[in-house]
């Protein structure tokens, strides 16, 4: 017992009490009915033995006076604020819950993707989501009468027909290449804007990713294996296809395509049953683009790429509906909490 007395005596005289909490429990650890200091009077009062009583007597009284004294000197904390425990409240209701928001999956992907290029040097600028007929079309060498210059395709502000809402963040590329000489390694994203009926497959508003490359010597193999690095890293070790296409800006202009497989219903569907879903386009940068922001393309190169978020987060995450992206449905929402982040 002796020992045993020792021993807290020693606890107590080193236990530091923070704040009233600490304070509260101590008390009720020590001082309690059931508390250290009354068990061990009972224990004292089961002693026979004179000599033993008034050894252990007195020690004990030591330890009841280190108890007080330790409760007297840490009064003060009683008194400050610094913890909001009201003694009123029933500690032994259940917490409240925390609820945590989530991180829309569109800014995960966004981030995912970005991160990825910012590995291999690209850096971020940021554009602006109304443009001008120039930027949007004109210096990205769109032909007068391009189809989607067409009002169908197109937000144009009623006022004044020449400023309209991006339709792709190719515009970015104008921007930083008029005020910027190479070499140029940019990464891109925002909202863009498209006249379009909206449904599973197609929303009037979507996000792009945009970059761009330019320095002396760029060829086809840099966009190649930069491209290839991507999806390696965003998706694994899926196949993926590459494929001549056009766009104004781009020659040669590529599509690329992952392969998802037809083992899926929705992989079926969304892949209109070939198995292979296109993610991105891209391709080396025109001539004539260049021209357009004083760059001479007999000195430099280039290539550039452009994807949309909505379609690689459908596919990250097997989403079948565009629309829910919009929709701020929290069942949806729920799903991609901080963790997947
Ligand atoms: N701007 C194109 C679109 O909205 C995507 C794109 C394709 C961007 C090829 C590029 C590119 O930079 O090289 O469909």
């Amino acid at each position: 017992m002796i020992n045993k007395i020792i021993k807290l005596k020693k606890i107590i005289k080193y236990l530091s009490l923070h704040n009233k909490e600490d304070l509260y429990f101590f008390k009720i650890k020590y001082l309690g009915k059931k508390g250290i200091l009354n068990s061990l009077f009972k224990d004292f009062k089961k002693i026979h033995s004179k000599y033993e009583k008034k050894k252990i007597g007195k020690i004990l009284n030591e330890l009841k006076k280190n108890i007080l004294e330790k409760i007297n000197n840490n009064k003060k904390i009683n008194k400050s604020n610094n913890t909001d425990i009201n003694f009123n409240t029933d500690i032994t209701l259940p917490g409240k819950k925390i609820n945590y928001g989530s991180i829309h999956p569109i800014s995960i992907i966004e981030k995912k993707i970005l991160k990825i290029f910012n590995n291999i040097g690209f850096n971020f600028i940021s554009g602006q989501e109304i443009e001008d007929d120039w930027h949007n079309f004109t210096a990205l060498n769109f032909e007068k009468d391009h189809p989607s210059r067409d009002m169908q395709d197109t937000f144009f502000f009623k006022k004044n027909n020449s400023f309209l809402l991006r339709t792709h963040t190719s515009s970015v590329q104008i921007r930083y290449m008029k005020k910027n000489t190479p070499p140029i390694r940019i990464i891109s994203s925002g909202k863009v804007y498209r006249n379009e009926t909206i449904s599973a497959k197609s929303n009037c508003m979507f996000h792009q990713i945009e970059g761009l490359c330019v320095d002396k010597k760029i060829s086809f193999l840099d966009l190649k294996k930069n491209i290839e690095y991507f999806i390696k890293n965003l998706f694994g070790n899926k196949k993926i296809r590459i494929r001549p296409s056009y766009f104004p800006f781009t020659e040669p202009s590529l599509e690329i395509d992952v392969l998802l497989g037809k083992k899926k219903k929705n992989h079926i569907k969304m892949t209109k049953g070939t198995g292979w879903l296109e993610i991105m386009g891209c391709g080396m940068v025109d001539p004539n683009v260049l021209k357009n922001v004083n760059i001479d393309p007999n000195i430099y190169s280039g290539y550039a790429f452009g994807l949309g978020i909505e379609r690689i987060a459908i596919l990250y995450y097997e989403i079948d509906d565009i629309r829910m992206f919009l929709e701020n449905d929290l069942r949806f929402l729920k799903q991609f909490n901080f963790l997947n982040y």
